[in-house]
């Protein structure tokens, strides 16, 4: 009673302990239930182990595969390249295209979100592209996962698969949806398809498998085809396991004791710790709520308008007409009284800095948060700009000019380390030595 418990748990499958330990009145926390959003990531234990098994899989399958992935041509003879399809392309999935690509062998992937395509192909791979019609659910809706297909879609997979498996080598296969038994992808008579000596290896092992042939735990070899359904493919790399897992749980605790005194205190109102703890308090509060973020703008809704808030619209959007309109005339109005009495030279500048005050304006206003980044080297450019004007002004007798120009230079130079900080920190990630 009163202890915490953090590991990976299961609840779909584990509905029973979750009763008795909520009757207990011990926390539950499981590693499993990360939601996918990118706050979360770095605790996300079932990305980094998926990482970790998409790698050991073609590994996994290199050792069982007699020939080399990457083609040569040599004095002895020539070495065709070897071919790889990957099947699901989520973490594991893509860490799989790396490993493979990185290794020389053709890499082909397929998955049934359609938006992971770009991620593919960015990788080295190349998408295999069903032709077929589906009302396609965005990941984001989903939590990051997909969504089940209909049986028509699914018999024109196994189609696309029969088709490709003659010429593969390897096939290492990741479909899963969450909490559903793994879909069988590879029938055993597309597997026979496959030449001796080509290797399979089945992620989805321990939720029945993608292929029909794939015994979990053990290596099978059927007419020469070697079919891997080894289930704990992260033990097998276990100290890199242990390092990511560790990192994994230190950065859970961090957000777990907002008070760094060692004491948890589960904060229900976060949308990651409400979405990993799954009892609490006697409470079962398995399942979470629908993760509140999507990638995609919700579309504006399309009922009827009717007569009365049609007018009402009308008569909103001649208001705010109106308003710009006397907004126009003011800014005249005040342009020509400062022009009235201003000498000649400053009409000038003060003309610019109208202008480019609106144009600013209008250009910022309208960029969607996501594209602030890149929006950034832009107004780091334009600091530049303010910082050169500063030094230039910093000569002047005026000791409201150095001063003025004093607090330019300051927040300038504020936006324009901040933003080469921000980038720096950002490449650091993507950097292998460090
Ligand atoms: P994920 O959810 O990120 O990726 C699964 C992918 O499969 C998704 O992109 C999804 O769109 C796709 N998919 C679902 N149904 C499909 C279908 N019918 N056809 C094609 N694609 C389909 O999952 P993650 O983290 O990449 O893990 C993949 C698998 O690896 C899971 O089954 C997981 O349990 C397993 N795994 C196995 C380990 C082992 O030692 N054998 C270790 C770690 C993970």
């Amino acid at each position: 009673k009163g202890q915490t418990l953090i590991s990976f748990f299961y609840p779909t499958q584990n509905t029973q302990q979750m009763e008795l330990l909520a009757k207990n009145g011990t926390s539950v926390i499981a590693m499993d239930m990360v939601p996918r959003i990118s706050r979360a990531q770095k605790m996300d234990a079932l990305s980094s182990m998926a990482n970790i098994a998409g790698y050991r899989a073609v590994i996994e399958a290199g050792n069982n595969f007699g020939r080399f992935f990457t083609g040569q041509i040599t004095a002895a003879g020539k070495v065709p390249p070897a071919k790889v399809l990957i099947i699901g392309a989520g973490v594991a999935g893509l860490a799989a295209i790396g490993t493979a690509t990185s290794l020389g062998a053709i890499t082909y992937a397929f998955d049934v979100r359609p938006e992971v395509a770009e991620q593919i192909e960015s990788m080295g791979a190349e998408f295999v592209f069903l032709d077929f019609e589906e009302a396609q659910t965005d990941g984001a809706e989903t939590g990051g996962y997909a969504a089940p297909s209909s049986p028509e879609f699914r018999e024109k997979q196994l189609e696309k698969f029969r088709d490709l498996a003659p010429e593969m080598d390897i096939v290492i296969t990741t479909a899963l949806i969450p909490g559903k038994p793994a879909p069988k992808l590879i029938l055993a008579d597309t597997a026979r398809l496959m030449r001796p000596g080509s290797v399979v290896v089945d992620l989805a092992a321990e939720q029945g498998g993608n292929c029909e042939l794939t015994r979990p735990g053990e290596v099978v070899t059927e007419d020469g085809i070697t079919v891997i359904g080894f289930t704990d493919l992260t033990s097998r790399m276990a100290a890199q396991s242990s390092q990511l897992y560790g990192n994994n749980v230190v950065h859970l605790l961090t957000e777990l004791c907002p008070e760094k005194n060692g004491e948890i205190a589960i904060n229900l109102e976060d949308e990651v710790i409400r979405g990993l703890t799954v009892v609490h308090v006697n409470e079962v509060l398995w399942p979470p709520p629908a993760p509140r973020l999507s990638a995609t703008p919700t579309p504006a809704p399309t009922q009827p308008v009717g007569a009365g808030q049609a007018k009402q619209e009308e008569r909103k959007k001649s208001g705010s007409a109106l308003g710009s309109v006397l907004a126009l005339a003011v800014v005249l109005g005040l342009i020509l009284g400062v022009g009235a009495f201003a000498p000649k030279s400053f009409m000038g500048h003060f003309t610019v800095f109208v202008l480019s005050v609106f144009v600013g304006w209008q250009v910022i206003w309208n960029v969607t948060p996501a594209l602030h980044t890149p929006l950034m080297s832009v107004t780091n450019a334009i600091s530049g700009i303010i910082v050169v004007g500063a030094l230039v002004q910093m000569s002047s007798g005026s000791g409201v000019v150095v001063a003025l120009a004093a607090v330019a230079l300051f927040v300038a130079s504020i936006n324009i380390f901040g933003g080469f900080w921000v980038t720096q920190r950002m490449l650091r990630m993507f950097r292998k030595d460090s």
